[in-house]
């Protein structure tokens, strides 16, 4: 089959590589892609990628950022006849809506912080009354990872939904809100595939939100993640599966909007157990990275089954070793990150065993390639030990070389403690 990627971060380019060794696919296009997908992928301009997918005889589209999902993509493709893995916008508010999440939440038992919901400035200082710091706020739309504020005191989270009501942290994202406790715990990404009704789940991994070493510093989008099976007992991962990913994907079923795709649980793993303090209906990124670093499936054959209603027939195949994906990012990432820097070292690191997955690259004009974005390269490998994974990694990462360059020293470091 011919299959296209819609994205063009590093997540879509490791759907494109391994989607290109999938026994069952003979092409694989991406919209827009990068100049690394484009080893894989045949790069596509336009963004009407119904269009795209008729004109280049498209039998799977993946869709890999939240937006065009949130936009009705997989609504678009479904009313045309042509087979997309996503869910429909209606189950996409998963994601769009945290307010939608955290009442469905609360409609099928799914363990979550306990909440209140506020739609207007005196609404959320009241509600403030019924918590203690620190306490945390959410803004209910997508706000680009600047919609959450943990407040370390109750003043400063009056201070807080001010700022939110006024638009001045999230725009009109941030005059609807969510108020949570604060939970403790470490936290996972615990990722699964759904037709519908069959769960699948991938591996269990971990992000590095903070930009610093040791968790320090503002979030950012992810600057590294790890894969391996020791985050979850097998206890641990039945829990998830009963409590949280059943319960949602029978959920929306029930009410009407079945969710075909990628249903990312993000968990908090408190003293009380699982507690899902958000979900996207995507894959993570860079969880991405290092998951299909590792996965030996024919992925596309997988896809297609969830796309049509089919995955009951289906198992995912995984290597035995744990796999690191270090994410190197631009200068002044997480805010405006400078561009159009040289880069250089990306063939010295695969010849060390490295996988250069791009994210923000582009080539300019003499065909070099560039920075183009914040998070601009993941360099994954794995190990027989997490630690190997970690050290294969590092030294892949090594000699790539760009002005700025920012990267966390620690990716996987949190996971030692189980070896
Ligand atoms: P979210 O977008 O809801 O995943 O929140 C972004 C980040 O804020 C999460 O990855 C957590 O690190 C942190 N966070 C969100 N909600 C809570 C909570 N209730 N307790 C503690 N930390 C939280
Ligand atoms: N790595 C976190 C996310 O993809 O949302």
């Amino acid at each position: 089959m011919n299959v296209l990627i819609i994205g063009s971060g590093g997540r879509e380019h490791a759907l494109a590589w391994r989607l290109a060794e999938s026994p069952s696919v003979k092409r694989v296009f991406a919209a827009p892609g990068n100049p690394g997908i484009a080893q894989s992928a045949t790069c596509l301009a336009g963004c009407n990628y119904l269009q795209l997918a008729a004109d280049n005889g498209i039998d799977l589209t993946i869709v890999g950022p939240e937006a065009p999902l949130i936009e009705g993509v997989v609504d678009q493709f479904r009313q045309a006849g042509r087979t997309i893995f996503g869910p429909v916008q209606a189950a996409a508010q998963l994601e769009g809506s945290k307010i939608f999440s955290k009442n469905f939440f609360a409609r099928h038992a799914i363990p979550t912080a306990r909440f209140h919901t506020a739609l207007s400035e005196v609404d959320a200082l009241k509600a403030l009354d019924d918590f203690i710091a620190p306490v945390v706020l959410k803004a209910d739309g997508l706000a680009a990872g600047k919609g959450v504020v943990i407040a370390h005191t109750m003043e400063e989270a009056r201070a807080t939904v001010k700022q939110f009501m006024a638009g001045e942290l999230a725009g009109t994202a941030g005059q609807r809100l969510v108020i949570e406790e604060f939970l403790i715990g470490e936290e996972v990404s615990f990722i699964a595939l759904s037709d519908g009704t069959t769960i699948l789940p991938l591996l269990p991994s971990q992000d590095h939100k903070n930009i610093f070493d040791n968790d320090q510093g503002p979030n950012t989008g992810g600057m590294g993640a790890y894969v391996d099976e020791r985050i979850l007992t097998s206890a641990q991962t039945q829990t998830v599966m009963e409590t949280v990913m059943r319960p949602a994907i029978d959920g929306m079923r029930k009410e009407g909007s079945p969710f075909t795709g990628f249903l990312y649980a993000g968990l908090m793993m408190t003293a009380g157990g699982p507690k899902t303090l958000e979900f996207n209906v995507r894959l993570g990124d860079p969880e991405t990275q290092p998951i299909l670093y590792r996965m030996r499936s024919d992925f596309a054959k997988v896809l297609h089954a969830g796309a049509t209603g089919k995955l009951h027939n289906e198992t995912l195949e995984w290597s035995q070793k744990p796999a690191v994906g270090i994410v190197l990012a631009a200068e002044g990432y997480p805010g405006k990150p400078v561009t159009g820097d040289g880069i250089s070292g990306i063939e010295a690191a695969e010849s060390l065993g490295g996988k250069v997955f791009h994210a923000g690259t582009k080539r300019n004009e003499r065909g070099e390639i560039v920075t183009s974005g914040g998070r601009v390269l993941t360099i994954t490998a794995d190990g027989p030990t997490l630690l190997e994974a970690m050290e294969n990694a590092y030294r892949a990462a090594a000699p790539i070389r760009f002005r700025g360059m920012q990267f966390r020293k620690d990716i996987g470091k949190k996971g030692l403690k189980r070896w």
